[in-house]
Formats: structure tokens, C-alpha cells, sequence
């Protein structure tokens, strides 16, 4: 197995400065992966074990997280779909040249035209509106969809995702699999994230 802790050194990841902005102006306005470094090393080993070749990423953010799993794993197929809310905060996003980009709403009939359009995916990281209204939407949508694993960002519930993601994960029926460890980059003993993946 690749050495995942090495293969991520150089990305960014939420950090105590990323902790201490979000602590500070109640939004994570900056532009690391959003995400528990230690929780997508893990990922990464399931990635590989469950042999995934496309992916699909709801809220890609700046796209730190797709590209760096993209370089890792260099799937068949990289799909994204995003709002754009990164832009309107004066960022860029930046994603791998071949990814299929719906820039608009997940919950929308158009998303669900384009996704059609797609070949099946192996795994979808849901990681956009953390609402538990909004992820159950995310989640009826997809689970119908050629769609083989879903991921779920903000399991453990914290400050930063909010406890909706919790709620709706510890109600969700069907295999679960879930990745939760201490936020070590933010100096913190717990997980503030949580990555849940569910298939039928
Ligand atoms: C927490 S960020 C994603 C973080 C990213 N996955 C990472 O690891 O860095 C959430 C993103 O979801 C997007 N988003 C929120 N609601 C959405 C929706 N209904 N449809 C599409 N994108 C949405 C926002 O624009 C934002 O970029």
C-alpha cells in the first residue's frame, strides 16, 4: 500500500491558523482542503482497497481535495459540482484539467441531467451543504443514481460542520463504514469532521 501520510505532505489541510480564522469570523474563508488530514489518509486506504477508479466530488470548495486525490489515484473518471461559492469570495477554483464540472446546485433537475450523462461512479464525496435538510436531499438524489459508494463529510458533528450530517448518518440504514480521528493538524484530541461511506 502507498505511503498515503507522504503522498499528502505537501496539501494543506485545516489547520490551527484555518481553526483560528474559523474560531475568529465563523466561516472557514481560506483556502486549504477542507478537511482533518489524518480522516484522508484513512480515505486514501479505503480508496485503494475498494479499488475506485472514478469519483465524483458535490462542494469541491477551491478544489484542493479532488486534485490531490486525482494526482494520487489518477482516476478514469473525475467529476465535479460546485455553486462557485470559493469565487465569490475572491478565490480561484483550481480542478484537474479532465474533470466533468457541473458548476451549479446538486439538488437541481439539471444536476441530475448531467450526472445522467455520466458513466457509473465508483465513489461520491458529498461535502456540500451540511444542513441535515440539505443532505437528505443530497442523499435521495444520489442513492438512485448509477452510484456504487456514497461518502458523507461531517459525521462526527462539531462547531464546523453543524450536527446535521450527524443526524442524518446515525438515521441512514444500509453498510456503513466510518472514518473519524482526532483533528491532529488543528491541535485537537477528537474528530471535528468525519467522513461516513454508505452503500446499499
Ligand atoms: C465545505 S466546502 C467543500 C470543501 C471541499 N470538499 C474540500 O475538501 O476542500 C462546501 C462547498 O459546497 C458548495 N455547495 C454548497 N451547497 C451546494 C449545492 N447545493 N450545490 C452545489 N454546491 C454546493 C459550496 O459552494 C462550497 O464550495
Amino acid at each position: 500500500m502507498l505511503d498515503y501520510k507522504q503522498a499528502l505532505a505537501d496539501v494543506r489541510f485545516w489547520d490551527k491558523d484555518t481553526d483560528s480564522f474559523f474560531r475568529s469570523n465563523g466561516a472557514p474563508i481560506i483556502d486549504p482542503a477542507l478537511q482533518n488530514r489524518l480522516e484522508i489518509i484513512e480515505l486514501c486506504k479505503w480508496i485503494e482497497k475498494n479499488n475506485i477508479r472514478s469519483y465524483l466530488e458535490i462542494g469541491v470548495w477551491t478544489g484542493r481535495l479532488i486534485s490531490a486525490l486525482h494526482a494520487i489515484f489518477s482516476f478514469d473518471t473525475v467529476a465535479a459540482v460546485d455553486l462557485g461559492d470559493a469565487l465569490d469570495f475572491g478565490f480561484e477554483i483550481h480542478l484537474p484539467e479532465e474533470t466533468l464540472f457541473f458548476e451549479g446546485d446538486s439538488q437541481s433537475p439539471v444536476y441530475v441531467n448531467w450526472r445522467k450523462r455520466i458513466e457509473a461512479i465508483d465513489l461520491v464525496f458529498i461535502d456540500a451543504n451540511h444542513d441535515y435538510t440539505a443532505v437528505v436531499a443530497d442523499f435521495e438524489v444520489n442513492k438512485d443514481l448509477p452510484n456504487k459508494y456514497l461518502a458523507f463529510h461531517g459525521i462526527a458533528g462539531s462547531p464546523y460542520v453543524g450536527v446535521g450530517v450527524k443526524k442524518f448518518w446515525e438515521e441512514l440504514e444500509g453498510n456503513k463504514h466510518e472514518i473519524i480521528l482526532p483533528h491532529d493538524d488543528a491541535g485537537l484530541e477528537f474528530s471535528t469532521m468525519g467522513i461516513g461511506i454508505w452503500s446499499r
